[in-house]
């Protein structure tokens, strides 16, 4: 007998999301197109008006990735070689990696173990006379704990940098995700909540100076053409994705609120499927004021991988954000941290599981993840 479940339930559903949106996108990139202006140029202008107005910012700088986002705004934050930035072990590997670029060093904060982002009881503990930065994380859609990490921050005179790539469009206290702190930084990767059709990233900020100084490094830190009184990266975006990012833009409100719909769905669903086995799974916590657009639909059960072996059988996809806490990666080994470090990093890198997740899931899709789920838990 097979265990296969009747119907499909993709992991993301992209196409989907694109045979909304078709017409839109087609006239976008055609405009583009008949330009001639492939890099840059007025439609990234008013990606960036539109941008910032949707966040709340008094400005946006697109980029051509979440990453180069991140290293950009290290640089435009004056952090440099022997520097520390205080981050998180429970994230994408860009967030160390973006550090590691500018020889500075990452010093580590463990996360909140209900809502995996930094604990910010913690902060002040981590800051020494070298940290230039504090580069928190919104994981899996929700931001993290900006009240009490920019009161820490204040009180030391330290930039916030928001690594805001999984939560565009979240809010926190009816403020939106990226207009949190002094910097927010974020992703458009295909598969995040608002993807481009490649690669994508913004920054955003209220402060003038150093809006004008991202966008100079942006551009191999160019002050007038062929004057460059910095280092710089070629950090810009593409006028197709910057088209494709204003097209989507237009449904996003929705994509948010269904997002929203289908998160909370799950909830009811997985605590009428194991109820009076409350204690096997943990789904997600919302901090109060807090929102979240679900870039993971994440829980956490015992035994993962057995359990998402046994979902696979029966059909479901999962995926695993993140296996390992950086501390544990060989890539960040001279870091001489060891396990046993970061405990609640440690533990939910052990015990997370990514159901599908995407605005266009149905009821039957759901009802069929969470019976998966069900019998991949109970047996
Ligand atoms: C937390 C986090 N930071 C940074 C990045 C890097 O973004 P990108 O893939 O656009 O370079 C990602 C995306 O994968 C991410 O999830």
């Amino acid at each position: 007998m097979s265990t296969q479940l009747e119907i499909a339930v993709p992991f993301l559903d992209l196409k989907r999301q694109y045979e909304e949106i078709r017409d839109e996108v087609g006239e976008a990139i055609g405009r583009v197109l008949d330009s001639g202006q492939y890099v840059l140029g007025d439609e990234v202008a008013a990606f960036e008006r539109e941008f910032a107005a949707y966040c709340g910012s008094r400005h946006a700088i697109a980029v051509n990735s979440g990453t180069s986002a991140l290293h950009l705004a290290l640089l435009a934050a004056g952090v440099g070689p022997g520097d520390e930035v205080i981050t998180v072990p429970m994230t994408f590997v860009a967030t160390v990696a973006a550090i590691d670029y500018i020889g500075a060093r990452a010093v580590l904060v463990d996360v909140d173990p209900a809502t995996y982002t930094m604990d910010a009881a913690r902060l002040e503990a981590a800051i020494t006379p070298r940290t230039r930065a504090i580069m928190p994380v919104s994981l899996y859609g929700q931001c993290a704990d900006f009240a009490a990490i920019n009161a820490v921050a204040a009180r030391h005179r330290l930039p916030v940098i928001d690594d805001a790539a999984q939560s565009f469009g979240a809010t926190q206290d009816g403020r939106r995700s990226c207009s949190l702190s002094l910097i927010g930084s974020t992703s458009f990767f295909p598969s995040k909540p608002l993807g481009a059709y490649g690669d994508g990233g913004a920054l955003f900020t209220d402060d003038d100076a150093l809006a004008k100084l991202m966008r100079e490094i942006r551009v191999h830190g160019q002050d007038r053409r062929y004057n460059h009184p910095r280092l710089g990266i070629n950090g810009r975006l593409d006028t197709l994705q910057a088209a494709v990012l204003l097209a989507k833009l237009e449904v996003f409100d929705e994509e948010v609120a269904a997002r929203g719909r289908v998160g909370a769905r799950y909830g009811e669903l997985i605590r009428e499927a194991f109820a009076g086995h409350e204690e096997r799974v943990l789904t997600p916590w919302l901090a109060p004021g807090n929102t979240s657009v679900y870039a993971q639909y994440t829980i956490e059960v015992d035994e993962r991988d057995a359990v998402e072996s046994r979902m696979k059988a029966r059909g479901i996809p999962t995926a695993v954000h993140y296996p390992m806490p950086l501390h544990l990666q060989p890539l960040f080994e001279s870091m001489g941290l060891r396990k046993g470090a970061f405990p609640h990093s440690e533990r939910a890198s052990r015990r997370v599981i990514s159901l599908p997740m995407h605005p266009y899931l149905g009821e039957e899709q759901q009802r069929a993840v969470v019976a998966a789920l069900r019998a991949a838990v109970l047996g």
